[in-house]
């Protein structure tokens, strides 16, 4: 008989028996004598201790509690268990001992179990099953991030000369009129302006035209930044994003990037922007290809070349690519313009152009990544669609 076991006038007698203040503490009522040791009695007095151990189980969660669980049931000297093993076990006759013992170890290992799945130290059956993974099923791709097609290609361009000893350099994209212009040798209403239209920052009528805002429309503008700040001898790359005011189609984009270079020192010559620019093209695109210059006009540079490379898709041999000609158009160069040392000798006097001379060049990164791998439509780079950008992760 158990009748009585948890006796609610004993409970209300018995001292807390742990100094935890916590809500859940547990506090034992003693276990009651046994009074009959057949299976039966047994089974149903062990069944409602392992009820009662796993009610008590269920509520757990706060490290505490989990600790006043343990006392409770395991506890040295009042745990329930200690109890049950001295009113049970050993009162038992020794005919019955044999089935309480069996009993008493199965209860033990269940406390135990619960014990360590309320401590964390093994997941519950529960748990387990809710974390159980389908291992046939296809898995998870993880995305690693990956250089832009025009990142990789600026970095391509500035490691090449880089390579030669240029350092790197950066500048705003929002410009004032006097850097990506006037010192750029545009004066106020010069037509050489128009090639070059960009959206401005309104509201500025009131300010000087040389301090007014706009989006730069070419990296030449940190050509003279550079120069301000640092006297000569200066070799120096500049990649950087531009605007144009352009109407959008397959090969323009009002929004592009340019990789600038220039070059300042004493005695440099044409050849060496020539040989320059002829082992750049060579390093980017293979040492196959030729260079040749043609002249042109940028109001910067004075005198002023386009540069062509052998076309890479047919080995100069005229295809639809390089419309027949065998040559493609790839970049503006020149010696730097006696004027813009002017202006840069306003700030640095040693740019004296009778005692220096120095070469520039600028590229457009988008043509080039388009030639590099094979793209038709500058408007993918920024599409931002994933089929494009995945063929370059
Ligand atoms: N800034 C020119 C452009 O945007 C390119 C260039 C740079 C030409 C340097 C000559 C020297 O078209």
């Amino acid at each position: 008989m158990v009748s009585g076991r948890f006796a609610r006038a004993k409970a209300r007698a018995a001292a807390p028996r742990s100094g935890l203040s916590c809500s859940l503490r547990m506090t034992n009522d003693p276990i009651p004598n046994l009074t009959a040791f057949d299976s039966a009695a047994l089974d149903k007095a062990f069944a409602a201790l392992k009820k009662q151990a796993q009610q008590d189980a269920a509520a757990l969660g706060a490290p505490e509690a989990v600790e006043a669980f343990r006392l409770k049931w395991l506890g040295r000297k009042q745990g329930l268990l200690n109890d049950v093993s001295s009113r049970w076990l050993k009162a038992a006759p020794a005919d019955a001992k044999k089935a309480v013992g069996e009993r008493f170890k199965k209860l033990k290992e269940l406390v135990e179990r619960l014990l360590d799945e309320a401590s964390g130290s093994g997941p519950s059956d529960a748990a387990l099953a809710a974390e159980a993974i389908d291992i046939t099923l296809p898995g998870t791709r993880r995305l690693t991030g990956a250089e832009h097609p025009i990142t990789r290609t600026m970095n391509e361009i500035v490691s090449v000369f880089a390579a030669l000893g240029y350092s790197v350099g950066v500048g705003p994209e929002v410009e004032t009129d006097y850097y990506n212009f006037e010192s750029m040798n545009f004066p106020p209403g010069h037509p050489a302006r128009d090639t070059q239209d960009t959206l401005v920052v309104a509201g500025q009528e009131r300010r000087p035209q040389r301090d007014r805002l706009l989006l730069r429309t070419h990296t030449s503008p940190v050509q003279m930044r550079t120069m301000e700040l640092e006297p000569p001898p200066v070799r120096i790359v500049i990649p950087g994003k531009v605007h144009r005011n352009e109407a959008d189609d397959a090969t323009h984009s009002s929004m592009f990037h340019q990789v600038e270079g220039l070059c300042v020192d004493t005695n440099i010559t044409f050849s060496d922007l020539k040989g320059t620019l002829d082992h750049a093209m060579k390093a980017l695109f293979g040492s196959s290809v030729k260079t040749r210059l043609f002249p042109s006009f940028f109001p910067f540079t004075e005198p002023s070349a386009d540069v062509q490379i052998s076309c890479i898709f047919c080995g100069g041999k005229g295809c639809r690519k390089c419309k027949q000609s065998g040559w493609i158009e790839l970049l503006g160069c020149g010696m730097v313009d006696p004027a813009v040392f002017a202006f840069a000798a306003e700030k640095q006097p040693a740019y004296d152009p009778k005692k220096i001379s120095g070469f520039a060049f600028g590229m457009g990164v988008e043509r080039i990544a388009m030639m590099k791998y094979g793209v038709s439509d500058i408007g993918q780079f920024f599409s931002g669609d994933m089929r494009f950008l995945w063929q370059f992760a």
